[in-house]
């Protein structure tokens, strides 16, 4: 069976104007990410690891370079576009949960659902909701507020929103960054299971333990794409 290509940048750089300081946080970034994928990227920091994901979520454009995603050209789109694409196709999970506190965990993994361009009846975003909260083993928890929750909790609750979409790609910036060790290994062993399962995962991680869980690893040194291998095999 051949692999379907998801995610294709090619020659990517990205270029930040701050008083008159010139930063090339990516200087021609070639990757391709397929159905099925789970990527690490390490590396030091500054060297461009957030602004990478931040351009495949399409929270921020390239300066320059292509950038292909489930078959549309991204800077073809208009800012409308994007959003719908974003909303749609990408799930994001970030260091700090972002959750709202003033929300259920229901609601906030329902909120997704609420901003699609196609209203989804209230029996299928219960539907959906209750599935993801069980794929992340937090189904118990529906009614509690996030301040409720413990910070894995919280991490596993920020997941189960960035899937209900049943996004092409879960990006994933230092997933672990406000956990304690315990924690973070549920976290990372709970990606992996997703991963097995079919979810497409793109993490950033300084853990070079976290970085090995992944079947692709990739190393960002000065905003290029220094080293790639591939394991095959997920562990
Ligand atoms: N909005 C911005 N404006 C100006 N410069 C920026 C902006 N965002 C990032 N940069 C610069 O781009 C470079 C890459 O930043 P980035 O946040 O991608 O690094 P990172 O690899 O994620 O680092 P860390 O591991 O510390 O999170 C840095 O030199 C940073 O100062
Ligand atoms: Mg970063």
């Amino acid at each position: 069976m051949t692999k379907l290509s998801k995610i294709k940048l090619t020659n990517i750089t990205k270029k930040f104007l701050t008083n008159e300081m010139e930063t090339h946080a990516l200087q021609g970034v070639n990757l391709e990410i397929f159905d099925g994928d789970y990527i690490s990227i390490s590396g030091p920091s500054g060297c461009g690891k957030s602004t990478l994901l931040t351009i495949l979520g399409l929270l921020d454009t390239p300066t320059s370079g292509e950038y292909i995603i489930a078959g549309n050209n991204v800077s073809a789109l208009t800012v409308n576009e994007r959003a719908t694409l974003r909303n749609e196709h990408i799930g994001f999970v970030f260091q700090s949960f972002n959750l709202i506190d003033e929300l259920s965990v229901f609601d906030n993994i329902a909120l997704p659902l609420r901003y699609r361009q196609q209203p989804l009846s209230s029996k299928e975003i219960q539907s959906r909701v209750i599935s993801c909260l069980e794929k992340v083993q937090m189904s118990h928890r529906a009614q509690h507020k996030p301040n409720q929750l413990s910070g894995g909790q919280q991490q596993r609750i920020a997941i189960a929103r960035a899937l209900v979409n049943d996004p092409a790609i879960l990006l994933v910036d230092e997933p672990t960054g406000n956990l304690d060790s315990k924690n973070g290994d549920a976290v990372m062993q709970m990606l992996s299971e997703l991963n097995r399962a079919g979810t497409t995962i793109c993490m950033v991680t300084h853990d070079p333990r976290y970085a090995d869980m992944a079947t692709t690893k990739l190393h960002l040194l000065d905003g290029t794409m220094a080293e790639e291998f591939s394991m095959g095999l997920a562990v």
